[in-house]
Formats: C-alpha cells, sequence, structure tokens
C-alpha cells in the first residue's frame, strides 16, 4: 500500500477581495507531496505560488477546498494542534528574515524560546544547526556582517531547530548569484537525505528544479498546468506552459531560427547516450543533411540529460524513416512547429 501523502491538497481555491473586485490567486489546486519529496512549485510572477505555499501552513485562510497534513485538515485544527502542525512546517524566504538585533546563534534559538525550550538546551541545538549549515565559526555574528549565501544558511538553521517534517521555500535563492545558488540547493538536498525532511521548493527558475526536485507542479494563473517527476516533464512537456519552461534555453515564445518551414523535432537523450553519433549515423544512412538548430546538456535531479532540436527534409516518406531510425535508437522524439518562426 502506498503511505499517506505528508501533504495533500484538495480542490483548493483562494479569492482575494479587493477594492478593485476579487483576485483569483488559487483555482482548484489538487497536488500530492510525500514524505521525502523535494517538491518544486514553479510559475511566472503572479502565478499563485506564494499563496499556494502560504495556505499550506495557514498563513493565508483557502476560501474552498482543503490542505491536509498528514491526514489532518489543518483548518479544523486549533490552539495547541495547530501550533504542533506549524512547528511541522519551517519556511525561509528570498529576504532571509532574520532579527537584525540578533545574533546568528540567537536567531537560531528564537522560535525555541517561543515553544519555550529552556535556555541551555537552544544553545545546544543552535550549536548543532551551525554545524550542519556550515558556520560554526560564525554563531556571534549579526546579520549585517553576513553575506546573502551566509544570511541564508542561518535562516535555513532557524527553520530547522524545531525539528519540522517539512520546508517550504519561497524563492530561497531568488537573491542569490549562481554559485551561491548551487551550494544552498546542495545544503537543502543533503537536508532532506540525511535529515529525511520533505522540502517544497516555489520558485520561477527551471534550473533551480532541474538541480534538486524531484516532483514539480507547474502553477499558471491560478491553476496547476502540469505536474509530475522532473524527469517526465522534461521528456514530455504536454502544456504550453511546461514547454515554455522546458524548451531550450528558456527561449519560450521566441521562435528557433529555422531556416525554412521544414519541420523541427526535440530530441532528447538520457546520460546513456550521446547524440553525436545517433545523428552522424542517421546522416549516413538516409545521405541527407539534418540542420541542428539547438543543443545543450543538463543535469537534471543529478542525473545527464541532452536535447537537441533538428529540422528535418520536408518529404513526408524520408522524414518518417529518419523519425523511425531515431526511435529505434531509443531516443525521445517530439515535434515542434509551433516554435518554427
Ligand atoms: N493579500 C492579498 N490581497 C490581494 N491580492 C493578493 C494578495 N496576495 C496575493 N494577491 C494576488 O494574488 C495573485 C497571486 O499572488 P502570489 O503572491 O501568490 O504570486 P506569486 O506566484 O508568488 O508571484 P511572485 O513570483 O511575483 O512572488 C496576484 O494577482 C496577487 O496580486
Ligand atoms: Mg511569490
Amino acid at each position: 500500500m502506498a503511505s499517506q501523502p505528508i501533504i495533500e491538497i484538495k480542490a483548493l481555491e483562494k479569492t482575494f477581495q479587493t477594492k478593485n473586485g476579487a483576485v483569483h490567486a488559487l483555482k482548484d489546486i489538487n497536488l500530492q507531496i510525500e514524505q521525502g519529496d523535494i517538491f518544486g512549485i514553479i510559475g511566472m510572477s503572479g502565478a499563485g505560488k506564494s499563496t499556494l505555499v502560504r495556505c499550506m501552513n495557514l498563513l493565508e485562510r483557502p476560501t474552498a477546498g482543503q490542505v491536509l497534513f498528514d491526514g489532518k485538515d489543518i483548518a479544523r485544527l486549533g490552539g495547541k494542534d495547530l501550533r504542533q502542525v506549524r512547528r511541522s512546517m519551517g519556511m525561509i524566504f528570498q529576504q532571509f528574515n532574520l532579527l537584525m538585533q540578533r545574533d546568528a546563534e540567537s536567531n537560531i534559538c528564537f522560535p525555541l524560546e517561543i515553544a519555550g525550550v529552556d535556555k541551555q538546551t537552544a544553545k545546544a541545538r543552535a550549536k548543532e544547526l551551525l554545524e550542519l549549515v556550515g558556520l560554526s565559526d560564525r554563531a556571534h555574528a549579526y546579520p549585517s556582517q553576513l553575506s546573502g549565501g551566509q544570511k541564508q544558511r542561518i535562516a535555513i538553521a532557524r527553520a530547522l531547530a524545531p525539528n519540522p517534517k517539512v520546508l517550504l521555500c519561497d524563492e530561497a535563492t531568488s537573491a542569490l548569484d549562481p554559485t551561491t545558488t548551487a551550494s544552498i540547493l546542495s545544503l537543502l538536498k543533503d537536508i532532506n537525505r540525511r535529515l529525511g525532511i520533505t522540502i517544497i521548493i516555489i520558485t520561477h527558475e527551471m534550473s533551480v528544479i532541474e538541480q534538486i526536485c524531484n516532483k514539480v507542479a507547474i502553477i499558471d494563473q491560478s491553476h496547476i498546468a502540469e505536474v509530475g517527476s522532473v524527469e517526465d516533464i522534461f521528456f514530455h512537456p504536454k502544456t504550453a506552459a511546461a514547454q515554455k519552461l522546458v524548451y531550450p534555453d528558456g527561449k519560450k515564445s521566441e521562435p528557433f531560427s529555422a531556416q525554412d518551414s521544414s519541420p523541427c523535432y526535440r530530441i532528447v537523450f538520457d546520460g546513456n547516450s550521446s547524440f553525436e553519433p545517433v545523428i552522424a549515423g542517421m546522416v549516413l544512412e538516409f545521405k541527407m543533411p539534418v540542420n541542428i538548430i539547438y543543443a545543450d546538456t543538463k543535469n537534471i535531479d543529478g542525473k545527464a540529460f541532452g536535447q537537441i532540436v533538428i529540422q528535418v527534409p520536408e518529404q513526408q516518406a524520408l522524414r518518417e524513416n529518419m523519425l523511425r531510425y531515431l526511435t529505434r535508437r531509443g531516443v525521445t522524439v517530439e515535434e515542434v512547429t509551433g516554435y518554427v518562426g
């Protein structure tokens, strides 16, 4: 029997009443997040990502629908039970939100103080966590004395202090440069592996999803456009919203530089094959050149993948034979006509 999801969202709706009318921030959201997932939620600005995570820990009250945590409808909990669930969900933000008048250690102790943990125990826990995030030597530094990456490490340590089961990350790396982003993402992955904490990552960058998530939901204009394993969505993006994210180089709606109306195909390779011999073999077999419009390789959840976009001759019979040749060699092929200029 499959285990119960740690978070299950059912028919969730959120409407904000504003003086300019109602804003439907979330429409019919259904998601299952399993224990141990690193679950990405990606979408454009204003899509509803922050509202969705805020509904998960009841910082926002849903207008309709349910959020189940460990099988319990959190909107029905009160008092001690609600506090307990909230403590089970740590959160980090783009702007770190550290208390500027407290040093790193005292920031980490803060949620423990609120929970009534005695000072000595809290300090001992902070020490452990400083070690976990690699900042043991900065325990007495104030936020103003720390870099962005270091501040986010302290914020992570603070979020972990009450021993949560889930860590919610709302654009946690959006204020950081690519190298620092990579080091924070690798820390999150390490925390997921070593402590078994479920991580929910909100982002507008596909590269963040590719680096650490195992599953992804694409949120587009307040609803879930597509959800699945990161690998599945990379191989077979079905909706326009997913294709925009997955197709080459983030060149979303811009046409490829195809020279004429010949059809274009996107070919995806897994880490075990390489496209040069496959394409070279095809060109030799059919004695017909193909135009390579785009090629790159990516690392998705630790595995290497490559994608290329090729333009093949217009003659239908020849084209079909070429596609059959590619499919027989175990690569994934899909037409991308919508993207030809
Ligand atoms: N408290 C609020 N009152 C009124 N409207 C709101 C409120 N919070 C969010 N909204 C609206 O709900 C929609 C979704 O906002 P949300 O902040 O969830 O988007 P987002 O995907 O997190 O965007 P970003 O990537 O810019 O952070 C937007 O249209 C926003 O203006
Ligand atoms: Mg947001």
